[in-house]
């Protein structure tokens, strides 16, 4: 730390801008509710740690109560096995040689687990296993409706599990089916209606593949949107929600039983007219790849354009509330993707820095 930059102790205000913040109160109260929300179901939380990329958060999760981890990317599971979580699901493919490599040598070190849903990628990653005398955990990825990756429902499935049981240096674990496609519908009935529909192919597929003689132990899916519909769907075994320990300004139009901890500081720098305001936060620190951010405890904006190092706020009337150099907290329209541009996370409780946090998977994207 150098001489400008602010430590624990110092107060929110002292903090230079942009930087990432998250209230500790709210983000311990968002932990408590899903760790309640869980204690009264039968299904286990793994949360997706592509939405805080940030051991130290990964660790409080699993004292509250998670089975482990989701990891998007081969180079954020490296860094959470680094730091102790023993237990992670990859849901996602890991294609190529440079990556099994490298994936094979998380998988010594704990539970590891990655999707797959293609036979080839399948016989790649036995021949490595078996190379490096492990056994890797698989399970299939299950298009469950979102049409992004994934293997049909039913036979298709079926097939690739019966694929998998023939590779004795894979362990075949179970299925997975993100229903992407579902979580911030709008309206709460047709969500349900949605996540049921997506979550019935996910446990017939399971049926089938039961009656294929085959074991399936893990069965998961659901995200912050759905996590109420597919946390007690009969047959899902684990929840992947990510995004309940933050929210943003998108989610919280689905979804309020969780309130918004992460916020960018940032410094209003110009007044250029009476109804704009322009802060020192644009997209290399606020993600701009959809919705609208919003700044905290100020009327909203009739629109709000980012450039990289500038977010342009405009009003409707006078704004006399911002003057230049105020400082003012900023909520993303998009934690995950705002989590990832920056590599630290000062933790805040009632206006003192408490704690920060290192954002260690910050640009792990390979
Ligand atoms: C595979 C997978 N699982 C779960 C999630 C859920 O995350 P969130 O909590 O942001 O809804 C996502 C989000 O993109 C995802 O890609």
């Amino acid at each position: 730390m150098d001489m400008y930059e602010s430590g624990v102790g110092s107060r929110v205000v002292q903090i230079d801008t942009p930087s990432l913040l998250v209230d500790l109160d709210v983000f311990e109260a968002n932990l408590a509710r899903m760790s309640e929300f869980l204690r009264q179901g039968s299904t286990k939380l793994r949360p997706h740690s592509k939405s805080n990329k940030c051991p130290v958060i990964a660790q409080k999760q699993v004292a509250a109560g998670a089975i482990g981890i989701c990891c998007q990317k081969l180079g954020e599971a490296e860094v959470m096995a680094s730091h102790g979580i023993r237990d992670i699901l990859i849901t996602n493919q890991i294609v190529g040689p440079i990556k099994i490599a490298r994936l094979m040598a998380v998988a010594r070190g704990c539970d590891l687990k990655v999707a797959v849903d293609n036979p080839g990628n399948v016989d790649a990653l036995a021949e490595a296993a078996s190379a490096a005398r492990l056994r890797l955990g698989v399970v299939i990825e299950v298009n469950v409706g979102m049409n992004r990756c994934g293997v049909l429902p039913g036979e298709p499935t079926v097939e690739l599990a019966r694929h998998i049981m023939r590779r004795p240096s894979l362990q075949f674990r179970g299925l997975m089916g993100y229903e992407g496609h579902c979580v911030d519908l709008p309206d709460f009935q047709e969500r349900k209606t949605q996540t049921e529909k997506a979550m019935a192919l996910l446990v017939q597929t399971r049926d089938a593949v039961q009656a294929a003689n085959i074991e399936v132990d893990i069965v998961s899916g659901g995200g912050t949107g759905t996590y109420m519909i597919t946390g007690r769907y009969p047959g899902i075994t684990e929840i992947e929600a990510g995004s309940y320990v933050f929210m943003d300004t998108t989610y919280r139009q689905a979804l309020t039983d969780f309130d918004n901890s992460l916020t960018v500081l940032s410094t209003v720098i110009s007044r250029p007219a009476n109804n704009r305001v322009v802060l020192d936060c644009g997209v290399k620190t606020l993600a701009g790849d959809y919705g609208t951010p919003a700044i905290e405890g100020v009327r909203p904006a009739l629109s709000c354009g980012l450039s990289e190092e500038h977010s342009t706020w405009v009003y409707d009337s006078n704004m006399q509330d911002l003057a230049v150099g105020d400082k003012v907290r900023v909520i993303p329209a998009h934690c995950c993707a705002t989590i990832n541009l920056h590599d630290r996370l000062f933790a805040v409780r009632r206006e003192v820095v408490e704690d920060i946090w290192e954002i260690a998977g910050c640009g792990k994207t390979r």
